[in-house]
């Protein structure tokens, strides 16, 4: 039977502007880097859309390259709009980024004019999309002039190919010249996308006040450290867990000292009355420059617990303070 969305699903759950655009997120939105690939059973990663949208979760985060295999996370999310959910389409803002590897040779990556039309079109076909709501810079170009990587985006943008653009893993000196070259060009930047968990602090090292001065929003990803803010590696690595199954985890970043600090951090978010997975989630958005939390899911409860989250962002700061020394110790 076709899916038909939750009705109240509004109601559920808070919703955050980037800056002064247009753009609404809502506080949890849901990424497809893992676990909605041709490896993966669409019968598992179906119901984690319908769930999240059920939820007010409107907000679908790809690339070009999930998967594995490349490219078919966005087929397989296509195929999902195909069959039912499309029908909900302008009420999605539904993204994807290029900038890593796709295909061989020099126009295979990175941010010069060519790959970047070149992968959006293909994203478009996969997806079976006339347009995305945000296109990606996934990541600086080291070689290429940013001033034709940002044209590019301004480009797809006029082209009507995607209603706004956004970079991804950009420090704060180069995301504050890609802000000034759309702004110039009249595609102002609506959003960034980093790595921020209480695990990976970066951001707070001049990337926050930088997109806040800019009033551009801010999207983490990551927020869970890929699992390892919750309670499932305090006994090791489960057989189905991600440090078991895909490299972007690895089995040695799960030290003694790394368990250790999730363990304390642990009881920490029980005193809370939260699962640990639920209070990583909680302190960022306890951040109003955080405009939503971009979780990964491997199972519908992820996306139930990271729901939870947005009901409870108030910290003491006695709680602020013991989670500090935790992650300092
Ligand atoms: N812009 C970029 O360069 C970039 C890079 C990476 C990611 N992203 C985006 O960010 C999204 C999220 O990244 P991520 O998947 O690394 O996020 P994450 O939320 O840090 O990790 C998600 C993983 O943690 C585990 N998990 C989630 N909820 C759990 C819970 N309640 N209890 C126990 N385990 C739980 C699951 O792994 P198991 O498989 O172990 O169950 C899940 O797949 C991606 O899908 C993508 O859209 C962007």
């Amino acid at each position: 039977m076709a899916y038909v969305a939750h009705p109240e699903r509004y109601s559920r759950i808070g919703y955050r502007r980037c800056g002064n655009s247009g753009l609404v997120l809502p506080v949890i939105s849901l990424g497809l880097w893992h676990n909605f690939g041709h490896v993966d059973l669409r019968s598992n990663f179906e119901p984690m859309l319908y769930t999240a949208f059920d939820l007010g979760i409107i907000h679908f985060d790809l690339a070009n390259n999930y998967g594995p295999p490349p490219g078919s996370a966005e087929s397989n999310f296509g195929a999902i709009l195909k069959d039912g959910l499309g029908r909900y389409r302008d009420e999605m803002i539904i993204s994807t980024k290029a900038g890593f590897n796709m295909w061989e040779g020099p126009y295979g990556e990175w941010g010069s004019k060519k790959y970047l039309v070149a992968s959006l079109d293909q994203s478009l076909k996969r997806m079976g999309l006339e347009y995305v709501d945000i296109f990606y810079h996934h990541r600086p170009d080291p070689n290429t002039d940013l001033e034709e990587s940002m044209s590019t985006l301004d480009l797809v943008v006029r082209q009507g190919k995607a209603l706004y653009a956004g970079i991804s893993n950009y420090p704060p000196d180069q995301a504050q010249k890609a802000f000034d070259i759309l702004k110039r060009l009249g595609t102002p930047c609506v959003i960034h996308q980093p790595k921020y968990s209480m695990f990976e602090r970066t951001p707070e090292k001049g990337l926050l006040e930088t997109v806040q001065k800019n009033n551009v929003g801010c999207i983490a990803f990551s927020p869970l450290a890929q699992g390892l803010l919750t309670d499932k590696y305090l006994k090791g690595i489960p057989e189905q867990s991600r440090a078991a199954r895909n490299p972007s985890l690895k089995p040695d970043q799960i030290t003694p000292e790394v368990v250790k600090k999730i363990s304390k951090l642990n009881d920490l978010a029980k005193g809370r009355g939260q699962k640990l997975s639920e209070m990583a989630i909680s302190w960022l958005l306890r951040d109003q420059r955080i405009t939503s939390v971009l979780i990964g899911a491997s199972k519908v409860q992820h996306i139930h617990d990271a729901y939870n989250a947005h009901t409870k962002i108030e910290f003491s700061p006695e709680e602020l303070s013991a989670i500090d020394s935790i992650l300092n110790s």
